[in-house]
């Protein structure tokens, strides 16, 4: 091991989407942006493919074609509006378009190709989407055209994952708004991970889901769920030296040791996703104990307390996982809270520079 691993679980993987999919009867979209949720993208579709996943969404042309380059025969939504100059690449790599507004509907309406798009319409969330009032507008110039065709029909939650009244407020608006259509030939589709725990109407037939699909349970209501975790993030000791009480270790001298210490560093920092914000709060685990950070965290690597450990260079350095007995754990929502943040950016922060390593 030079620097470290991240391990990525397929078993893992398949048994979350396979649960995720046993909830109801919608067809899952799963969420591979920001580097499949930091998991690796190709790693991400290949493996939910196995699974028999067909479709996936993408923020950026970038990821999307690198989902068409695992595959040929998936359907790939592009969650936000790319600039009309990327159309060529749209049209080559068969990319489904979300549309809200007319400016970039009028541009796809003069070009020589034809489109597969789905409506957005904005029912709180108030980032992107159109109106609920310019909905029918939207939907009838759609309609009308010769080249773009209406394949869905969705719209995004801002407190799925939080509060389900609300998202039971945005659900019932966008219902009644499609009320008038005939939606028997397009996907109906407004899920996330929180609320397709609680959602399930059956005029959605699609859901869109990230960060469940990679073993976090981020809804609001009571789930005997059994989501497991994709990742595993683990080190080595590279370094051991004695420091005396009085001392400091890394970038700020931000902790001053209260006894004589054991100071182990580990070759992982915030340039691989580990944040800065981890220290005081974070841990590591080492031969089955707890090592407190003891230090800034830095671009390469981290300092912790060994004191109490018995251990040695090379030793494994667990980052994000379970200890070898099975008894202790960090997980990326202890991660998160330590850095007083979203799992999401824990997880999409993980740069490309620990290499990936499949397990079942
Ligand atoms: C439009 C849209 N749909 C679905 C998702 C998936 O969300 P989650 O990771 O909470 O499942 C996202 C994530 O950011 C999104 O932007």
């Amino acid at each position: 091991m030079d620097r470290g691993y991240i391990y990525v679980n397929k078993t893992n993987y398949l048994n979350n989407i396979n649960y995720l999919r046993s909830l109801s009867d919608k067809e899952l979209c799963l969420v591979v942006k920001a580097n499949g949720y930091g998991h690796g993208i190709e790693w991400a579709v290949k493996t939910a493919i196995e699974g028999g996943v067909k479709w996936f969404a993408v923020a950026a042309i970038n990821e999307a074609i690198k989902v068409r380059s695992v595959s040929d025969n998936v359907r790939i939504l592009l969650l936000t509006e790319p600039s009309l100059s990327e159309i060529d690449k749209v049209v080559s790599n068969n990319i489904d378009l979300t549309v809200y507004n007319d400016f970039f509907i009028e541009g796809l309406k003069k070009s020589d190709n034809s489109f597969n798009t789905h409506i957005k319409i904005d029912t709180g969330m108030h980032r992107v989407g159109c109106e609920p009032e310019d909905f029918q507008k939207i939907y009838e110039k759609i309609d009308s055209s010769e080249n773009i065709n209406l394949t869905g029909i969705c719209t995004h939650f801002p407190v799925a994952d939080i509060e389900k009244e609300p998202t039971d407020i945005s659900i019932k608006l966008f219902k009644d708004l499609i009320s008038n259509i005939d939606t028997s030939d397009l996907l109906i589709h407004v899920d996330n991970s929180g609320s397709t725990f609680y959602n399930f109407d059956p005029i959605f037939n699609l859901s869109r889901v990230g960060l469940a699909v990679y073993g976090c349970n981020i809804t609001p209501v009571e789930v005997d769920h059994e989501l497991k975790p994709t990742m595993e993030i683990k080190t080595r000791i590279s370094n051991i030296q004695h420091r005396k009480k009085g001392e400091a270790v890394s970038y700020g001298k931000a902790l001053t040791l209260e006894r004589d210490t054991i100071v182990g560093t580990a070759p992982v920092g915030y340039a691989d996703g580990f944040p800065w914000n981890s220290f005081p709060e974070g841990k590591v685990i080492i031969n089955n104990q707890f090592c407190n950070l003891i230090g800034r965290v830095t671009m390469d690597q981290i300092l912790f307390d060994i004191t109490d450990v018995n251990a040695e260079v090379n030793d494994e350095v667990v980052i994000l996982g379970s200890s070898e007995d099975g008894k202790s754990k960090i997980s990326v929502f202890d991660i998160a809270e330590w850095n007083k943040t979203i799992e999401w950016e824990i997880l999409t922060n993980i740069t490309e520079r620990l290499e990936r390593v499949e397990v079942e």
